[in-house]
């Protein structure tokens, strides 16, 4: 039987974690796992869009912004320029953490060039989601609008609030056409100019202590062999150069974005890691190929608490589709893959993977980009024996069941890639780390 763990896990120097699948495959729990090997982490994209849930001593947090590794004494976390801040988010989530008994203080940076999302960014999500005919099914954080800003060169960086001469002339500037935006397209109210100038000074004040030039930062801790965890969020289909576009998120998830958001050059990166679920799942719109009809969907909901960390939404779940994780393998240039919630499968009969999709007569063994194939297509899957053992007290590979093992092996070998950890429980110490075998 072929064995799905062929790399010794090391920590190096720089590496780079991400979503294999649609976000929410519990990357909050590795990053948890691996900071506490790493003296720094960083989030690149993405906004309190996302959500990372990590749970121990019997606590749970749920992190949208600051990076996960905050929960570690020692790391240093830095927010890269590719992310973009709400600062009253960021206040909040620091509170929330300081009440916790987490101290931020000096381990807290924000890159200078991150952007700011600004209440019209919001309140544009919201309108365009509630009256657009296209709906994208967003969290309403305003991520979206934000960073078209940011590409129209619209948009306001944390350094630009920081004097606030500069922002004062870039809020006026900018608030007059979203007014008239909000006017003319929403019919909704104009925002107030100096209301938006006195809260953003506020937060400006409270900024200044945690702002950096991130870039110089880490180039200074990669000089010194520190070790950096760059960690995704969403996930690869949710990308938007390579998602399932338009119904995507409007960063780069995957690990070139970890690069481009935050200043870091291709030749430091080390190991890139893959997270992927046992199976599939996916909050919001779009093409799900594997999703479970609604029978299914409710006992993988209830079992793996498939609820949004977010939004509360409760989340599409589906079979393990290789197409889209061997895809995922690619783009990323994955190293090597955790699977989480093994234990949600334990009590199924038989587990199907999905090996490829069939649609107009065709077989689709690669990735399509076609937004029809992937709304249209069957899948074809191949059928497994499930294991019907409860794993989540299991520490070590060779004491999974045998059904489970072969099930970890073929998804290994569909992917292509080597599988290192995984887990079956939401608590740190529910993960199974794979080894060399000796000789
Ligand atoms: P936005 O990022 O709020 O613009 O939402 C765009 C799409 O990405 C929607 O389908 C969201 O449900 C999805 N999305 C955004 N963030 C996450 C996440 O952290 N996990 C899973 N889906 C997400």
């Amino acid at each position: 039987m072929p064995v799905p763990h062929l790399v010794r896990i090391k920590i190096m120097s720089n590496t780079i974690l991400v979503g294999a699948q649609w976000g929410d495959e519990g990357k909050g729990k590795v990053i948890d796992l691996l900071s506490a090997e790493s003296d720094y982490i960083v989030r690149y994209q993405g906004g309190n869009n996302a959500g990372h849930t990590v749970r121990f001593d019997k606590k749970r947090f749920v992190l949208h912004l600051i990076p996960s590794g905050i929960l570690h004494k020692r790391t240093i976390c830095v927010i890269g320029n590719g992310v973009v801040v709400d600062p009253k988010v960021l206040f909040e989530e620091i509170a929330l953490l300081e009440k916790q008994g987490i101290r931020v203080g000096k381990r807290l940076k924000v890159s200078e060039t991150a952007h700011l999302i600004m209440p019209y960014h919001h309140l544009i999500d919201a309108l365009h989601e509630t009256h657009g005919k296209r709906k994208i099914g967003t969290t309403k954080r305003g991520i979206g609008p934000c960073y078209a800003d940011k590409m129209a060169r619209q948009g306001i960086r944390v350094v630009d609030l920081l004097n606030s001469k500069v922002f004062a002339e870039r809020l006026r500037e900018i608030l007059r056409e979203k007014n008239e935006i909000l006017k003319k397209i929403y019919h909704h109210p104009p925002l107030s100019f100096s209301k938006i100038l006195k809260e953003y000074l506020g937060y400006a004040r409270k900024l200044k202590r945690y702002a950096a030039n991130a870039t110089l930062l880490l180039h200074e801790a990669q000089a010194k062999r520190k070790r950096v965890l760059f960690e995704g969020a969403q996930g690869t289909f949710l990308d938007v150069d390579h998602g399932t576009y338009p119904y995507v998120t409007s960063s780069s998830a995957t690990s070139g974005g970890a690069l481009t958001g935050s200043g870091t050059p291709p030749s430091r990166i080390d190991r890139i890691i893959g997270v992927v679920k046992a199976y599939t799942t996916r909050v919001g719109g779009g093409p799900f190929p594997t999703q479970f009809d609604s029978k299914l969907m409710k006992v993988i909901q209830q079992r793996g608490e498939e609820y949004g960390a977010t939004t509360g939404r409760p989340r599409r779940c589906g079979w393990f589709d290789a197409v889209v994780a061997r895809q995922a393998a690619i783009v990323n240039g994955l190293d090597e893959l955790a699977v989480m919630k093994l234990d949600v499968l334990d009590a199924m009969p038989k587990i199907k993977i999905c090996t490829a999709y069939r649609y107009g007569g065709k077989l689709f063994r690669d990735f399509s980009y076609d937004i029809d194939v992937l709304r249209y297509a069957k899948p074809v899957y191949e059928e497994h024996p499930g294991w019907r053992f409860d794993v989540s007290g299991i520490r070590s590979y060779g004491k999974l069941p045998l059904n489970a093992r072969r099930y970890l092996a073929r998804l290994s070998e569909l992917v292509g890639v080597p599988i290192t950890i995984v887990s079956v429980g939401s608590e740190r110490k529910q993960t199974i780390f794979l080894r060399k075998r000796d000789g």
